[in-house]
């Protein structure tokens, strides 16, 4: 069972599970929020695909999909930081009652879990600062969104300490790639250029954030799947750093467009500096490693699949500038 299983990195993860294990089932449970889309799962086995179109925190709703299933992969969250700042409700409600709603109905039925979170409960680091985060590293969170996903770990931890649910959990690193909203930095720069105006950088720009494809992150969430050990957490990351002001002068470039053809625009509130992420345990006790290690290729076939798709986008896309707009962003 994947919740999410309609946004971004779920429906990329329910894509490479049909594809890479053939005796696997997969229920999607998803409550199809503005970030959930059916057509992510347009085409997908109808013998072993279905999807539950509800809410996480329905604990009914929810008991009844997890009973029937043998592991749970965890992705539904409200997921962005500027709505976060705009309104926090949703994001404590999903990602903290929704995760215990889940954590829950785990525990009732005795099965396993796979929480997926974030590098940025571990706040932020300097940019000349030579350390990146590992397992050990102090939860710091800074904002709405990385508060809410920080609780929901711990909430996890909890569950697998009292209760000894069976559980693992992931925090990986910003994520690129096809389906990905037009909310999100990359996907909007390349929206912005394909419907005629200039990419926006909040603020300096420097702010650096360590980039891996998504299909890499839902590798790494298969080889914890088969490999992880119990009761553990895994960093995922691709050590793909860069800074804001870099990734869009490659779009740029990418995109046949002179490199400084971009606006600044009001910074984000409490804007974390820099994520990186130190994959190592992954690597070395799970033999785990990404397949996208040219970022600049990487970002090509991204361009392509968003110049291909606009049926996809254009909707989603006229909303969120709408939203945009009203921050000064
Ligand atoms: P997304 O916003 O694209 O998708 C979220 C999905 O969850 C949507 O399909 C939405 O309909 C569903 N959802 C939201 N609230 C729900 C609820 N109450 N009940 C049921 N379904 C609900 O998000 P994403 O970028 O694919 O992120 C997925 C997960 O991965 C999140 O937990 C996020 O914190 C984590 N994550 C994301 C990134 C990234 O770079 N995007 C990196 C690391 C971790
Ligand atoms: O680090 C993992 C996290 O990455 C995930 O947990 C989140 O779900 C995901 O949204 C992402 O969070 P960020 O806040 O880092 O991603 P976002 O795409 O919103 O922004 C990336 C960087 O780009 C950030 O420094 C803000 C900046 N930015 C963003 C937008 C939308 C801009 O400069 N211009 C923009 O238009």
């Amino acid at each position: 069972m994947v919740t999410g299983g309609a946004g971004f990195i779920g429906s990329n993860f329910v894509r490479m599970v049909l594809d890479e294990r053939p005796g696997w089932q997969v229920n999607v449970y998803d409550a199809l929020t503005y970030a959930g889309n059916k057509t992510n799962l347009d085409g997908l086995d109808g013998q072993r695909f279905s999807l539950t179109q509800a809410d996480i925190c329905d604990q009914r709703t929810l008991d009844a999909a997890v009973r029937n299933c043998d592991i749970v992969v965890h992705f539904a969250a409200e997921s962005h930081n500027d709505n976060s700042l705009a309104f926090p409700w949703p994001f404590v409600n999903t990602n903290i009652v929704g995760t215990f709603r889940v954590l829950e109905a785990i525990r009732r039925y005795g099965k396993r879990l796979h929480h997926i979170s974030t590098d940025e409960v571990y706040g932020d680091l300097e940019l000349d600062d030579p350390t990146k985060f590992a397992p050990d590293t102090a939860y710091n969170p800074s904002s709405p969104y990385s508060s809410t996903k920080a609780s929901s770990d711990m909430l996890v931890r909890a569950w697998i300490r009292s209760f000894s649910i069976q559980a693992t959990i992931s925090n990986c690193s910003n994520n690129y790639g096809p389906y990905q909203h037009v909310e999100k930095f990359i996907p909007r720069q390349i929206t912005e250029i394909l419907e005629g105006r200039k990419p926006k950088l909040y603020g300096h720009g420097k702010n650096i954030r360590d980039w891996i494809h998504v299909e890499d992150h839902c590798s790494g969430i298969l080889t914890i799947l088969d490999k992880g050990r119990l009761g553990e957490t895994y960093l995922i990351g691709a050590d793909g750093e860069k800074s804001n002001q870099e990734v869009i002068e490659l779009i740029l470039e990418l995109m046949g467009k002179p490199r400084d053809d971009f606006e600044r625009v009001n910074d984000r509130p409490g804007h974390d500096l820099r994520y990186a992420i130190n994959a190592d345990k992954l690597k070395h006790e799970l033999g785990w490693k990404p397949k996208y290690t040219d970022f600049k290729q990487g970002l090509k076939t991204t361009i392509e699949w968003y110049i291909n798709n606009p049926s996809w986008w254009k909707l989603q896309k006229t909303k969120t500038e709408v939203k945009y707009q009203r921050l000064g962003r």
